[in-house]
């Protein structure tokens, strides 16, 4: 790359960063004032047993503050709507409460008592609201398990067109999804593909999800559609290393979000950026078992797909099948993945580390090749360290008719986990390095 191409290249990114940092500040600031209100004075944290994911449970956490006084909001206790969590179905009452808590004027706090396990059946929490909402679990909610109540309904949870609203409390939420899994259309081909998504937040802004435990996911655990704003913190998500198709945050169409310090354990993608989203930031996330951090897939059936402005860092990932992967799929599409930065990140036995794969085919009948493809350029892996479970540690597998672009390996060190050393593989890749790289392809 010649000097003044470098140089705007590297600024770009420059500019890329403090965006994204100025972005979560200011988050930050405009979550606290739920933070401070903290209207729940009586009910306390639970504590974490000890349990498999301990290293997990580190991240949740949580400081308690004193609260200035202000209008107190309304408090909205599930209990006094019914439920009685006692196995049946809760679903009555906290549609109940939902509404109670989404008409008070002054701000409202929907509390889940702890020590208690929920039974909800498939629900939309629906807004606008009247003013701020926080939902306070603190206890159990878990998924009805009988699957002929969710019938053509394609989620279990789902908050619409919700804005300012903090899902939090250190509680847990079960999808429940062991059954689901054995009925997944992706391990019996002879099933219907009918799985669910066990929270979806769709339309919401200004949106907070934190201290929370998502386990055992029907299908994604969080998915954040078309959503503005948000900032997902401290979470633990846990499900099964081979339960199928259970991504642990999945965002799509969604614009400035951040995901901070949560531990994922799963079967699918810990994280899945999809198309339409831009401003992303991931930092702190530790990954494994799973299949890593996607952008992507990208452009399937002929799709278009946007992404852009895609930032992880800080993050650690062990035993996943995949690292940090941008994926488009062989039969054509259209648009771009550009502008993401990989930085600061570990691996541990990790069996593709560094992967583009822009010929991705998920389906029964080949992927024909195609004249289009989606594109991806301004791709940036920076401080990346490990160890790789398989030969090839970094693996550049880009189109023929649009090659990657803007690829740029700055201090990359990848060794292998056997004797033999790690390589590189680079189709169609216009590639630059900095620092020490390693694995290289010097074909390239
Ligand atoms: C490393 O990963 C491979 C492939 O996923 C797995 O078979 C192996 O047991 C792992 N080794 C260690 C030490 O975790």
């Amino acid at each position: 790359m010649p000097m003044g191409k470098e140089h705007l290249f590297c600024r770009h990114y420059l500019l890329l960063f403090s965006f994204l940092i100025i972005m979560c500040l200011l988050q930050s600031g405009f979550g606290s004032y739920q933070d401070e209100q903290s209207p729940v004075n009586d009910y306390h944290h639970p504590q974490y047993q000890p349990h498999d994911h301990k290293g997990l449970v580190m991240v949740m956490r949580r400081f308690s503050r004193a609260h200035p006084p202000q209008p107190s909001p309304r408090i909205v206790n599930v209990d006094r709507y019914g439920a009685k969590a006692n196995g049946r179905d809760d679903s009555q009452a906290f549609k109940k409460a939902w509404r109670a808590a989404c008409l008070a004027s002054n701000g409202a706090v929907l509390v889940v008592p702890r020590n208690k396990i929920y039974h909800l059946k498939p629900l939309i929490f629906s807004g606008p609201c009247k003013s701020t909402l926080t939902f306070k679990i603190y206890g159990t909610i878990k998924a009805w398990v009988k699957q002929s109540e969710y019938r053509e309904r394609r989620h279990w949870l789902r908050f619409d067109n919700v804005h300012n609203l903090r899902v939090t409390g250190g509680g847990i939420i079960n999808g429940n999804g062991r059954k689901w899994w054995l009925n997944s259309c992706k391990i019996n081909k002879k099933l219907v593909c009918l799985i669910k998504n066990a929270v979806t937040f769709y339309e919401c802004s200004n949106l907070i999800v934190s201290n929370i435990w998502f386990q055992n996911s029907q299908k994604m655990h969080i998915s954040f559609q078309s959503c503005l704003y948000v900032k997902a913190l401290n979470l633990v998500v846990t499900a099964p290393e081979n339960s199928p198709n259970t991504d642990g945050i999945h965002v799509t169409g969604t614009r400035n979000i951040c995901l901070i310090r949560t531990g994922i354990e799963l079967g699918d993608d810990c994280i899945s950026i999809v198309s339409g989203s831009k401003n992303v930031r991931a930092t702190g996330i530790t990954c494994g078992p799973g299949h890593g951090i996607s952008i992507g897939s990208l452009g399937a059936d002929n799709s278009e797909a946007y992404v852009s402005n895609v930032e992880v860092t800080n993050s650690k990932l062990t035993g996943t099948t995949n690292g940090v992967r941008i994926k488009t799929w062989q039969q054509g599409g259209s648009g771009f993945a550009k502008n993401i930065i990989f930085h600061n990140i570990e691996m541990k036995n990790v069996t593709n580390p560094i992967i583009i794969d822009q010929n991705y085919c998920d389906q029964d009948d080949p992927c024909p090749q195609q004249a289009s493809a989606v594109k991806v350029s301004n791709v940036l892996y920076r401080n990346i360290k490990g160890t790789s479970a398989s030969k090839v540690a970094i693996n550049f597998d880009c189109s023929e008719t649009v090659p990657c672009q803007g690829i740029l390996l700055q201090d990359v060190a990848i060794a292998s986990k056997h004797e033999e050393p790690t390589k590189a593989s680079c189709a169609n890749v216009i590639l630059d390095t900095r620092g020490d790289v390693f694995p290289y392809c010097f074909n390239n």
